[in-house]
């Protein structure tokens, strides 16, 4: 039987409670119902330390233990989304450290799914058009579609502080489209057929990259 194509999505906030966590999050649900498995690095609590050249140059595997699990995880997985919060009309610090601990073609033949949120209140794609530029560095394939929030596409935080896009609201079709192209183009470059492991039910816990 042929192991379910991996999607790894990398949320980017240090924040608890995160919007864009809850977003990566959900985009990874909707590959989970287009057949994929998906596996969350949450750099919040990953506490991955400060990229550094002498290790990007370096042949040897990364020094540290949760640096090497990340950058394995990356390498492993057939397909990415990369979150983001809006910080300044850019993405954030967080994710860019994270992206630098990679070889520079740890995104080749992977579809990378961009999304991002902002605290304004008109949201911005600036973070996810200068994402673009980080995957094609990286020799990876962003599709075309892409998702940026703001606080009025979730529903009210519940207890314990987790968010939830309000699947009634106008960005829910979005992540639909996103979750489609990716599943489309990670089929299409991994040579699997477009049923191949479609319609199963949504299944399998999301896993969890090792803090
Ligand atoms: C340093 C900093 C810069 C920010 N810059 C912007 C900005 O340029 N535009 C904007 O809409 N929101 C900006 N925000 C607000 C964040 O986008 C907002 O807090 C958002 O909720 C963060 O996403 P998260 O909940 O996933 O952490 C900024 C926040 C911080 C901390």
């Amino acid at each position: 039987m042929t192991a379910r194509l991996h999607v790894l999505c990398v949320a980017g906030s240090p924040s608890a409670g995160s919007h864009t966590r809850a977003l990566v999050g959900h985009i990874g649900g909707l590959l989970e119902q287009r057949g994929f498995e998906s596996g969350l690095a949450d750099l919040a609590v990953l506490d991955l330390p400060r990229s550094h050249p002498d290790h990007y140059w370096s042949e040897a595997p990364h020094p540290v233990g949760r640096a090497r699990e990340f950058i394995e995880a990356v390498l492993a997985a057939d397909a990415l989304v990369l979150g983001t919060p809006v910080y300044h009309s850019g993405y954030s610090g967080l994710l860019k450290n994270a992206v630098d601990l990679l070889p520079s073609d740890a995104f080749a033949g992977k579809a990378v799914g961009l999304v991002s949120h902002a605290g304004g209140p008109r949201g911005s794609a600036t973070a996810c058009e200068q994402l673009r530029q980080v995957v094609k560095a990286l020799e990876g394939w962003a599709v075309p579609m892409q998702v940026s929030t703001v606080s009025a596409d979730f529903s009210p935080s519940g207890r314990g502080g987790d968010r939830a896009l309000d699947l009634t609201g106008p960005v829910h079709a979005r992540c639909e489209e996103l979750a489609d192209q990716l599943a489309a183009f990670t089929r299409a470059m991994r040579g699997r057929g477009a049923g191949a492991g479609a319609g199963s039910a949504v299944a399998g816990a999301t896993a969890e990259v090792a803090a």
